[in-house]
Formats: C-alpha cells, structure tokens, sequence
C-alpha cells in the first residue's frame, strides 16, 4: 500500500489489489463508525452503489469485521438509486440488502432507502424530506453524513451525477433526479452539496478499466473539476480515494 497527500486535501491509497481495498475501506469504516458513535450516538453512512463495493459490504457482514461494529447504531443511506423496485437487479438497495443488511440484521427503522419504485420527482423530495427527518438541520443547514462511499465511472461520474447533468448545478436540492440518455435510465442521487458537506468522502476505483480517467482527475496539474467525480472535495470533511494499482497505472504523479 502506497499512501500519498498530494497539495490538496485528498488523500490517495493506492492498494496492491482489491482485496487489500477492501480491507482499508473495511478499516475506514469501521473505525469512523466507532468514533461517529463516541461522538453523537449513532453513525451515518451513504452507500455506494454498481459492482466494485460488493466485495467491501460482504467483507463487512463476515465475521473478521462483523462484531466490530454496533449495528444498532447504523443508519444506511444511498448516494444514489436506479429508480426501479427494490427487489429490481439494478436496484442499488437490492445489492446492499443482499451483500450486508440480510446479514447483520439492522433495525428496520436505520435501513433509509431511496424510493425507487416512486415517480422520480416525488421520490427525490420524499428522501430530502428523510433527510431532513434524520438529520435535522436548521434551515439552510446541509446533512452532514459522517461517511459517503462513492464509486467512479469510467466517464468521471460518480454516485449518479453524470457529465452534463442538470443535477451537477444543483445548489438548493439535497437529492436530484437525472434521466442518463445513454443508459435509458433514470436515476436519484446527493447532489454536491450534500456530498461535499460530508465528514468523510471515500472513492472505491479498481480495475484497469478506471485508469484514464482516475489520471484525469487524479495526476497531478489536472483539472479535476471537468468532471463530476472531480468536482467531489469536502468543504469540512476529508477526501480519501482508494485505487487500485491498475487502475493508478496511468498516473505519474500525484
Ligand atoms: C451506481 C453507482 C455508480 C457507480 C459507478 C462505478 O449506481 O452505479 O452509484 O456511480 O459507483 O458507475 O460502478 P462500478 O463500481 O460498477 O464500476
């Protein structure tokens, strides 16, 4: 594992595989939950959805990292949804529910999924308003989740704010809808200012398929920001992306 800091705040660790990925993100979380629950009680994390966090959420649920968190204390939110049925293949709280709840079991009350069987305009100001259930903030306020995970797509998108995307303007809206033309699919998703209002922000990247546009965002004198992934940095929070080794290839420097 290499870990580097580059000028800004982001932190890099570049890991031999992503079996060793897993293992980091699975540490990060379990030690963030641990002080999140020191601090206020309970723990606030906003789930990645696609393929590469499978593998982290079922290491989660095995028994090496199970009992080093207090479930109870969990509440599960999405950083984005298909809007599609729950029990749909492409729903994102399908996979979560699959790979981690059916296993440790929380509460029903701490699972917060996005709706993605409702019509997307009311299933956005429905989460916004569960949000603002569970967070409670004062008027003007952004929920501050102690912990987001967050995947990269190889067009630099991330939970499912894509390139050009109405939703990547958002400033007033906790929680966006977004028709992505080239997948026919509409979506749900934290816009960026809930995602940069985060105590902790934490890209998963693996594979080799990632390594163009990990060192567009990622190399040193890039311009981050020309994609929404880029655009990802915590106001007050930190920023660590975990990447694989093939998919850092491509950069030579920080
Ligand atoms: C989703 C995710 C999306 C995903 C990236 C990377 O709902 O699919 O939120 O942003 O993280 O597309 O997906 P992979 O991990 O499958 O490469």
């Amino acid at each position: 594992m290499r870990r580097f800091y580059p000028v800004t705040k982001r932190e890099i660790i570049v890991c031999r595989d992503v079996e060793e990925l897993n293992r980091k993100a699975a540490a990060q979380f379990v030690a963030h939950a641990q002080n999140a629950m020191s601090r206020s009680g309970r723990f606030a994390v906003a789930l990645s959805g696609g393929s590469t966090p499978k593998a982290l959420y079922s290491l989660l649920a095995s028994p090496e990292y199970r009992d080093r968190v207090d479930w109870s204390r969990v509440h599960f939110f999405w950083g984005d949804e298909r809007c599609v049925p729950p029990d749909h293949p492409e729903s994102n709280y399908r996979m979560v529910r699959e790979t981690l709840l059916s296993k440790i079991n929380p509460p029903p009350e701490n699972i917060h999924r996005m709706l993605g069987e409702m019509e997307p305009r009311r299933a956005a100001a429905a989460y916004e308003a569960e949000l603002q259930k569970f967070f409670g903030q004062a008027d003007g306020e952004l929920p501050r989740f102690d912990l987001i995970f967050l995947g990269l797509g190889e067009d630099g998108h991330t939970a499912s704010l894509f390139p050009g995307s109405a939703a990547l303007q958002e400033t007033a809206r906790w929680v966006a809808t977004a028709y992505v033309e080239r997948l026919r699919a509409h979506r749900l998703t934290l816009t960026l200012p809930v995602i940069n209002a985060a105590a902790q922000v934490s890209f998963l990247v693996a594979g080799e398929s990632k390594s163009a546009i990990v060192k567009a965002i990622l190399e040193k004198d890039s311009l981050p920001t020309r994609y929404p992934a880029g655009r990802v940095s915590p106001v007050s929070g930190k920023l660590t992306w975990f990447v694989t080794e093939d998919a850092a290839a491509g950069i030579g420097s920080f």
